[in-house]
């Protein structure tokens, strides 16, 4: 029998299969190679459905993740996970600017994809992502700095006013009373955004000296033309544009990464986030939450993790573990099975510190960036990387980090952690 028969039958079967169980006549290397793509990632590991989901882990953690809205039209398998597993979605590029304000004063709200998913799927949240980054910009935003101004503007002027009109008619479409998006109470289906995503550099310092690389500038158009007040501005604008749509309940959040992996940043954000709390609009507070990405690694340390969650926590703002995924090789790291046994571990370790360091009251969830392998932003960013990040495989099969992360949601938390 072929190695290849074997996992069919164990597939078949609903056998569990599992790296460790090879065939007599197959070597581990070979079972692996004959289940791999070219990219080493397929159905490695693929354990058979037991029917848990994850939506319903566990009642005080809600569960989400970044969809792609034409696979949501066109892949029917990737549409069924995507609804039978999450009680969230983040669009992970519909919202971006890029896509809702093309032109100048231009906005195209006409993909209702993410909203007919989320009423179709059992009145499912939206969490919109995002309304202010450096990046996802359309090319008259990144053009603007070396255009003529209009007589008697300022730069500061030009793009404050940008920045507030984006977010006043982004958030209005979304918060619209004759909307059909609607929950169970008449409320809109979209509950929360990140208003600034990414403001800050690894130093804790704001993204500012433009720095093309790939064609992305890792610096910010919005910090170098109206400085570091956009944050605040676009967070009070956020705000004053709910509350006119009557959206008292709207959370908004501060979005970023590297809390995991920079002290500096860390700090940055802590104090960053709390002078906006300080601040205040219509007697309330013009941030709600934090959303930490967690783009990490199986080389990630779990006590950075911890001391990130703690002392975000300790703002009394609300944690959103707003982009999980955690990869196999970064940096570098050879795909192996003992990567996959830390990667399933590290999934289960970061669903139990967020549940015993993070109270039920400033829980917003856990969004995973990304269903599966497939669908991964990581796995094909280049030749060389496989970072088989997800908990679902190429094949949206579920990977042994599914059911570890399952646990991790569900089971009683061990004094370890
Ligand atoms: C990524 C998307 O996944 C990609 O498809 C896109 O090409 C670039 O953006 N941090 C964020 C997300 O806040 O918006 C990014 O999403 C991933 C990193």
């Amino acid at each position: 029998m072929t190695c290849e028969k074997e996992f069919i039958m164990k597939i078949s079967m609903g056998f569990l299969v599992l790296t460790g169980i090879v065939h007599p006549g197959c070597s581990k290397d070979a079972l692996q190679k004959e289940l791999s793509k070219d990219n080493g990632v397929k159905n490695v590991q693929v354990l058979a459905d037991t029917g848990k989901v994850l939506q319903f882990a566990n009642p005080n953690v809600i569960i989400g993740a970044a969809v792609n809205v034409k696979l949501l039209a066109t892949d029917g398998i990737y549409r069924d996970l995507v609804k039978k597993q999450y009680n969230s979605i983040s669009p992970e590029n519909a919202m971006k600017m890029i896509n809702l304000q093309p032109q100048e004063g231009n906005f195209d709200f006409s993909d209702k994809t993410i909203e007919n998913v989320a009423l179709d799927f059992g009145k499912k949240r939206i969490h919109g992502h995002t309304l202010v980054w450096h990046r996802g910009l359309p090319n008259w935003v990144k053009n603007l700095e070396t255009t003529t101004l209009p007589n008697g503007t300022t730069r500061a002027q030009q793009m404050d006013s940008i920045l507030s009109r984006h977010i006043r008619t982004v958030i209005a479409n979304y918060d619209n009373p004759a909307s059909i998006y609607k929950d169970n109470n008449g409320k809109p289906l979209l509950k929360s955004w990140d208003v600034v995503n990414e403001a800050l550099d690894d130093n804790g310092d704001y993204r500012a000296t433009q720095n093309i690389s790939n064609g992305e500038d890792k610096g910010s158009i919005w910090y170098r033309t109206i400085g570091k007040s956009y944050v605040q501005k676009a967070f009070t604008y956020a705000r004053k544009a709910a509350e006119a749509q009557g959206d008292t309940d709207l959370k908004l959040f501060y979005n970023d990464y590297g809390h995991e992996y920079s002290a500096k940043k860390l700090d940055s954000i802590y104090k960053m986030v709390m002078a906006l709390k300080q601040i205040t609009f219509n007697g309330k507070p013009i941030i709600d939450g934090i959303g930490m990405q967690f783009h990490i690694n199986i080389n990630t340390s779990l006590a950075n993790i911890k001391n990130a969650l703690i002392k975000m926590k300790s703002t009394g703002l609300l944690i959103h573990i707003a982009e999980l995924d955690i990869s196999l090789n970064k940096p570098g790291l050879p795909f192996s099975a003992a990567a996959l046994d830390a990667q399933k571990q590290k999934y289960k370790d970061v669903a139990m510190l967020y549940r015993k360091y993070v109270p039920a009251n400033q829980r917003w969830g856990i969004t995973l960036w990304n269903v599966g392998d497939k669908d991964s932003w990581l796995t094909y960013t280049s030749n060389t990387q496989v970072d088989a990040a997800c908990l679902f495989d190429l094949d949206y099969g579920q990977k042994p980090a599914f059911f570890q992360f399952y646990d991790g949601l569900n089971l009683d938390i061990p004094a370890s952690y």
